[in-house]
């Protein structure tokens, strides 16, 4: 069994961003600017941005935090999206979810301009990802992408299933593994009402897991040899941590693991992945090669 680094890797990613930008500011081009909105104080969403700040530090990135309390109006985060919109010093921005419940998410993601859109929830951005055009593909599947890639894990042809069919991982999970150009492998996504989940994981030579449910994964689950990624990061109360609780993974680890040929622990798996590729989505909004305009 070979354990993932995810930690190790997204931080040889991050310095080779910090050598390219290293290189542009050289050459007189801008640092790239990630600009986040945070909407509230929800614990998890602080940690996330507070980490993605640190990471736009360690790539060399300018980063601007916007803050708002809960009781924000959909219109003024409306405003706040049209000026990142028009500002032409911000290459890239992210509002973070979840949003207070009397502001619609849909809403607020689709005002954001999808040039500058590199979280990739976009519908622009997520119907682009789906037909396999140039476009900003969400973090969480491309580090899983970019971490099988860099481990040499051979996805064509093999049989993916992914646990989880939200729009932010199990969707476009699904969508890049079955692509030609990316996954290329036969895939299954189960869900909550799926029938025989066993059956159905026991025939997985990749297996993902996104469901958010701590420990969802057995032993008994899992093919002999396959490939098992953790995207679940829980928090799940202990009294012997500082902070009061730890990071708990959909998989049964220390049972599961054994079974593997490669598998992603919690924490240090997919997470600091995350974060890398928001990081090289913001890079390549600044080439802005991908979309070539800001302004028409
Ligand atoms: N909340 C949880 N994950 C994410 C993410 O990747 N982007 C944003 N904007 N919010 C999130």
């Amino acid at each position: 069994m070979q354990l993932i680094d995810g930690k190790a890797t997204a931080a040889a990613i991050k310095k080779e961003i910090a050598e390219e930008v290293a290189r542009r500011v050289e050459m007189g081009l801008k640092r790239p600017h990630l600009a986040a909105v945070l909407v509230g104080h929800d614990g998890g969403s602080e940690t996330y941005v507070r980490n993605k700040v640190l990471a736009c530090e360690a790539c060399g990135f300018t980063s601007s935090l916007i803050r708002f309390e809960d009781d924000v109006t959909e219109e003024e985060l409306l405003d706040c999206v049209a000026r990142l919109n028009r500002d032409q010093d911000v290459d890239g921005f992210i509002v973070q979810l979840p949003l207070p419940p009397h502001i619609s998410e849909q809403r607020i993601i689709e005002a954001i301009d999808y040039r500058k859109d590199v979280d990739g929830f976009h519908p622009i951005n997520v119907g682009r990802m789906a037909i396999g055009l140039p476009c900003f593909i969400s973090a969480t599947p491309k580090g899983i992408l970019e971490l099988m890639r860099r481990y040499g894990i051979e996805t064509r042809g093999k049989k993916c299933v992914i646990l989880g069919r939200s729009n932010i991982v199990g969707k476009p999970m699904a969508q890049l593994m079955m692509q030609k150009e990316f996954g290329d492998a036969t895939t299954t996504v189960c869900h909550s009402h799926s029938a025989h989940l066993k059956k159905e994981t026991l025939e997985a030579d990749i297996l993902i897991s996104a469901i958010g449910q701590p420990g969802f994964v057995t032993a008994d689950m899992v093919k002999p040899g396959a490939v098992v990624i953790d995207v679940g990061t829980t928090r799940v109360p202990d009294a012997s941590r500082p902070k009061g609780f730890r990071l708990a993974g959909d998989v049964d680890f220390d049972n599961v693991a054994p079974l593997c040929s490669y598998i992603t622990p919690v924490p240090g798996g997919v997470g600091p992945m995350t974060i890398t590729m928001l990081m090289l989505n913001t890079l390549e909004a600044s080439r802005r090669e991908l979309y070539i305009t800001y302004h028409d």
